[in-house]
């Protein structure tokens, strides 16, 4: 019944899409889904990359009974374990009890782990070659591009590189498969959002597999989320490499909370002086507003990161505390800072941004702005003073 697309000679796609699940991880907003690919190779062997997250089993079960069409599943190869692409191995098992699976040692504990398998397992090592009939599969371990366990599946005929999470997006695919049947522009946000959410930790780890794909001939690469990137695949590849080293876009993303609206005056004023000096990415985020998801983005996207919070029981506003403790967490590199903050009887935010900084290492920009109370001339003209320190530098680094 269903008609399956073909990516290349006899690789087809037997993904699915989610657009029911309101937080990725339980944590990370969906607002335009995300699709979890698996995709199977019909040659002498058959072999099935990755499959999808158990909520979607019937439906992936039934498109890889249809595709197979009366031919058993020789192989599934798992270059991922985490759920989203691993769930539904043990129904798969069920349904095919012979076929091999595929994997490294850490895939095996993990599978044992997960889903109490340890037999029909076909175990290979970095550079292993795997011949499947008319084309070879060669695999390539690329830990903690997102878990330990991770590796890519290169097909050496079709020079389709199987990337795991690696390139990968939120956002469904609604209709089209491969790049070049859509209009890609909606996923480029989303990329990043992914990547800063889920991926952003591991920078090194992403830009060692990078150097190892540097001698393979690449024409397509089938990641587990988003589209299929062929037309597209170097501003993919771009945005992952830069995201990687942490390189930031020239813009400035203002993250603030406040109780009462004088923190808020202070980071409007610290934009508008931006602007005022020539920055034109600047996005602002209400801490209590803005889901962490978004902050996050924007603070991977681009150089310049600038912090207010108001002083609360003696701390950080408690969503600032929240947002900091997500960026040390992913060891977000070369931001230039800028700090400001608020009290009215007894000042700690602008403490605590300090020692905040001295443990990122980051460049600070400008002079701190420490606020009591309501905004008055004197702390406007600091705030000024602090956005123009920020244009300035950004100026300089790009010129
Ligand atoms: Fe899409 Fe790390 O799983």
């Amino acid at each position: 019944m269903y008609k399956l697309k073909e990516i290349s000679d006899h690789v087809f796609y037997v993904g699915v899409n989610d657009r029911q699940k309101a937080l990725f991880e339980n944590l990370w907003p969906l607002p335009k889904g995300v699709s979890y690919n698996s995709y199977l190779i019909l040659d002498e062997k058959t072999v099935l990359i990755d499959t999808v997250d158990v909520c979607y089993s019937d439906i992936f079960l039934k498109k890889i009974t249809d595709a197979l069409n009366g031919r058993t599943l020789d192989y599934l190869v798992v270059n991922h374990m985490e759920p989203d692409h691993a769930g539904s191995i043990r129904l798969l098992r069920q349904q095919y009890p012979n076929v091999q699976i595929v994997g490294n040692k850490t895939t095996f504990g993990m599978l044992d782990g997960y889903h109490s398998i340890t037999d029909g397992l076909y175990e290979i090592k970095e550079e292993d070659v795997l011949n499947i009939g008319s084309r070879d599969l060669t695999f390539f371990m690329a830990p903690m591009v997102h878990w330990p366990e991770v590796m890519f599946t290169y097909d050496t005929k079709n020079k389709i590189l199987f990337s795991a999470d690696a390139f990968g997006t939120f956002g469904t695919l609604d209709g089209g498969i491969i790049d070049s049947e859509m209009d890609v522009d909606r996923f480029w946000e989303e990329m990043i959002r992914y990547y800063s959410n889920i991926v952003g930790k591991y920078g090194n780890p992403v830009q060692k597999a990078l150097q190892k794909l540097k001698n393979l001939q690449i024409e397509t690469i089938c990641s587990t989320h988003g589209p299929v990137w062929r037309e597209h695949m170097g501003k993919a590849v771009s945005i992952y490499d830069r995201l990687s080293r942490y390189e930031g876009e020239d813009g400035v993303a203002i993250v603030y909370g406040s109780m009462y609206g004088n923190t808020e005056q202070m980071a409007e004023t610290v934009a508008y002086s931006l602007a005022d000096n020539g920055i034109k990415n600047i996005v602002m985020h209400n801490v209590s507003k803005s889901h962490a998801s978004y902050i996050l983005g924007d603070v991977f996207k681009y150089k310049g990161l600038i912090v207010g919070s108001p002083t609360y029981s003696n701390q950080l506003f408690p969503e600032i505390e929240s947002i900091l403790s997500k960026i040390e967490i992913r060891e977000v590199k070369n931001r230039l800072f800028g700090y400001f903050g608020s009290f009215t009887w007894s000042g700690a935010a602008v403490k605590r941004l300090a020692t905040f900084n001295e443990r990122m290492k980051w460049e600070t920009v400008g002079d701190p702005v420490e606020l009591k109370q309501a905004l008055k001339a004197d702390k406007y003209e600091q705030c000024i003073a602090l956005g123009k320190a920020m244009a300035d530098r950004l100026k300089d680094l790009s010129n």
